[in-house]
């Protein structure tokens, strides 16, 4: 538990309704309420998780922290400084501080660039260093998601790779920057079992080695308790748990927590 570090990223009160409309004339316009005054601390180095099940708003949460999505209520703050509302500057300032991996990596990786293009393009975009030491920062990442050597892989393309190796490609270009807080969203739910295992520990030797913050979104209590500190659960846009996961684990508070408990016997020992 490293919960006595400092706040990181910060959730008050946070709502988001999506509305889409049917039609031209708004007919038959839905809402869905996909988050509700939701309020989270993730303190700086740990591996905070988020775990719900599907359309509980576990990958709206991770689009909000990371500036993709805005909330229609309440505040984010990153370091202890209200970022809600910033734009231009000091948004790409902060984008070069936060990174998201999704389930399938074709959401981070254009298919038409190249793995050497694809993962040296936040250098370019955020302006690092000259080519020669934007191919060392290449290489550094690709060898720290296992892709060795790397310069074999500089020109292949994500359809000439596994899956597994797409993934590593997405995880290379997101910690190129050397980011500060990482939303990992069920980044392997995709993979087989014994691939999934593989990027698990890329990502927690990641961890280690830039005590980078992370947020891993799952929707399986088994993997979040092993990976994570602390562990949140979402239900229908609320959360209804927070705290360690053996405390919540003994001790579910919500009947939702109680039935991803039954989901996994080896759990009740
Ligand atoms: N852009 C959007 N437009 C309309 N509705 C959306 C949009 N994004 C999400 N939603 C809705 O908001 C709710 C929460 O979605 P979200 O993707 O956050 O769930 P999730 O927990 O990540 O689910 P999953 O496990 O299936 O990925 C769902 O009902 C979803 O249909
Ligand atoms: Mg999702």
């Amino acid at each position: 538990m490293k919960a006595p570090n400092k706040v990181i990223i910060q959730l008050e009160h946070i709502s988001k309704t999506f509305r889409t409309s049917a039609s031209l004339f708004k007919k038959n316009q839905k809402e869905v309420i996909a988050l509700k005054q939701v309020s989270l601390n993730i303190y700086r180095g740990e591996i905070f998780g988020l775990v719900g099940e599907s359309g509980s708003g576990k990958t709206t949460t991770g689009r909000l922290i990371v500036k993709l999505e805005e909330p229609d209520d309440g505040k984010l703050l990153f370091d202890g400084k209200d970022i809600t509302k910033i734009k231009g500057k000091a948004l790409k300032n902060f984008r070069r501080k936060v990174q998201m991996i999704f389930q399938d990596p074709y959401q981070s990786l254009n298919p038409y660039l190249s793995v050497y293009d694809s993962v040296s393009e936040p250098l370019v975009i955020h302006n690092v260093g000259n080519s020669e030491i934007r191919k060392d920062m290449v290489r550094e990442s690709l060898n720290s998601v296992g892709l060795t050597p790397p310069d074999d892989f500089f020109y292949r393309y994500p359809h000439q790779m596994s899956g597994g190796q797409r993934q590593r490609i997405a995880i290379a270009r997101a910690m190129v920057l050397k980011p500060e807080f990482l939303v990992a969203d069920e980044p392997t739910s995709m993979l087989d079992a014994s691939i999934a295992i593989h990027i698990f520990n890329i990502l927690s030797e990641i961890q280690k080695k830039l005590n980078v913050t992370f947020l891993f979104i799952t929707h399986s209590l088994a993997a979040a308790r092993h990976l994570c500190d602390r562990i949140a659960v979402i239900y229908k846009g609320e959360l209804v748990e927070i705290g360690s996961a053996e405390d919540i684990i003994q001790n579910p508070s919500h009947p939702y927590t109680q039935a991803l408990i039954d989901a996994h016997p080896r759990f009740r020992y």
